[in-house]
């Protein structure tokens, strides 16, 4: 993780390796202008030349700027200022992170904060700058060895713009909880087993007194009735974990509950997935990297709430001994469940992990799962999927996604779709046949949610990049930490 600090320096004085600054088509304001200024027009010569497009989504590196103490200036296109908005912004920071990771520098000093977004203040600039920063800045290493060698890498930011201090905690809070994600979420499913899962809760634990741990094995779930969960996980050789981590931060106050869906890989079971359908399946578990993500940033952010972190983690797998289409499982919420396909298995362990969740009598419970193929069909890899009966529950996710640009979409969840899950053998089927897929996957978990308010993110598209070099995103960490910052802001 990047460390970042502010810096009150004027952008041709800094002294540091390397200055970022953003370069609007029009003429040059801020930094640019003091930096063209001290330089005698070199920015301006750049332009007329040709070399400097200043266009969204370019960057331009100068050595050695005549008047400018720092030996490197990189220049960020900007694009038009009237186009200028949050995501203009964040994409341009994004593409400062991506030039700053190819350069033998370990430190550089930004002064993109300084720019004006239109409907966003300081505090929202830093932070999303900073996270911007660090979200091009990570590497996947747990199996691979980083390129590059021994060329210095970038560690320290210093940002200009920064003075409000609380923001750039929360830029390393959220930025923690999301590398947290990223790296389990990246981890092959032969290393990130349920167990894994469970260790790393337990670091969660160690490192904070204010947070404890508490993991459920097959026994315990078996006394507790949990039918559902203990039927996918009965054809995999790596046991079952519920992972339930608690952080006390308020005295009394009822606790918010996140669940997450902990798939450490996805076959499909005796419904097998076929060749192109399991290859990124070890991503099954972001639902349950998110939620931890997000717990971990709460906790470091020392918010004033308590909040309790619930993860069903299983590997579905084929085996003489695996569940099958057909059988009838009872929950731990008493309703049985007739499986019509053991490849929708996320809303099996979700439903006991709701039901467990409810026992602490929390006041919202939000889950977040890749759950269904169906929901990357209706909003691709852009927008989460938001289901909620509660409108003023949901309406705080979707405002915490578009603060954040971790953005969600909010779909129906209308009794309308109920009887799609209808049973001749059970109080209802596990799929709701071919229309409307996410929609009666989040139906089916909305029965076992029933008397507390509830929203279901669907993550499916939006928690990792696709293509052989994709990475975890780390999504829904932003969304869900800053709900639960603005939840604090409100109380
Ligand atoms: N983990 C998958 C959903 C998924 C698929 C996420 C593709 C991301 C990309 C889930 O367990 C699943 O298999 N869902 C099925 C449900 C169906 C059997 C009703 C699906 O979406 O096909
Ligand atoms: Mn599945
Ligand atoms: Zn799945």
């Amino acid at each position: 993780m990047l460390e970042f600090s502010s810096s009150q320096a004027a952008a041709d004085k800094a002294d540091t390796p390397c200055v970022v600054v953003g370069v609007f088509d029009q003429p040059f304001t801020g930094a640019a202008a003091a930096i063209d200024q001290a330089s005698q027009g070199a920015l301006t010569r750049l332009r007329d030349a040709g070399d400097l497009s200043c266009k969204a989504g370019t960057t331009l590196l100068v050595h050695a700027v005549s008047g400018v103490q720092a030996p490197r200036v990189l220049l960020v296109g900007l694009g038009a200022k009237a186009d200028f908005d949050g995501l203009a912004y964040q994409r341009a920071c994004q593409e400062a992170g991506k030039a700053l990771k190819n350069l033998p520098v370990e430190r550089a000093t930004v002064f993109l904060p300084e720019l004006d977004v239109r409907g966003h203040d300081a505090a929202w600039r830093v932070r999303t700058c900073a996270l911007a920063l660090d979200h091009a800045h990570f590497r996947y290493t747990a199996t691979v060895k980083p390129n590059g060698g021994k060329r210095a890498q970038l560690k320290r930011v210093e940002l200009a713009g920064a003075e409000d201090t609380k923001a750039l905690e929360q830029a390393r809070a959220i930025a923690k909880g999301v590398e947290f994600a990223r790296e389990l979420g990246c981890l092959p499913p032969n290393l990130c087993t349920p167990a894994y899962l469970a260790e790393r809760a337990q670091g969660i634990a160690d490192a904070h007194t204010a947070v404890t741990l508490e993991v459920l094995e097959r026994d315990r779930m078996r006394e507790l009735g949990m039918g559902a969960l203990l039927a996918v996980a009965q054809g995999s050789a790596n046991p079952p974990k519920l992972i339930v981590l608690q952080y006390r931060g308020a005295k009394d106050a009822k606790p918010f509950a996140l669940v997450g869906k902990g798939v450490t890989f996805d076959t499909g079971g005796m419904n097998l997935k076929p060749t192109g359908s399991m290859e990124e399946m070890k991503y099954d578990m972001c639902g349950a990297a998110g939620v931890m993500g997000a717990f971990l940033a709460a906790v470091e952010l020392k918010l004033p709430i308590n909040l309790v972190c619930v993860v069903p983690a299983v590997e579905n797998m084929p085996d003489g001994s695996s569940y099958r289409p057909s059988d009838v499982l009872t929950t731990l919420s008493g309703l049985t469940v007739e499986v019509l396909n053991t490849d929708a298995e996320g809303r099996l362990i979700l439903c006991d992990a709701l039901a467990y969740a409810k026992r602490f009598e929390p006041q919202a419970i939000v889950d977040a799962a890749t759950l269904t193929g169906a929901c990357v069909i209706a909003l691709g890899k852009h927008a989460t999927g938001l289901f909620s009966a509660d409108d003023k529950l949901a309406n705080e996710l979707l405002e915490a996604g578009s603060a954040t640009l971790d953005r969600a979409w909010r779909l129906p969840l209308w009794d309308d779709y109920r009887n799609q899950l209808e049973s001749a053998f059970a109080d209802i089927a596990n799929i709701g046949g071919k229309s409307a897929g996410a929609i009666t996957a989040a139906c089916f978990l909305s029965r076992f949610a029933e008397g507390t308010p509830w929203a279901h993110l669907d993550v499916a598209g939006t928690a990792w990049d696709e293509g052989r070099k994709g990475y975890a995103t780390g999504r829904p960490v932003p969304l869900l930490t800053q709900w639960l910052m603005s939840r604090c802001a409100s109380e």
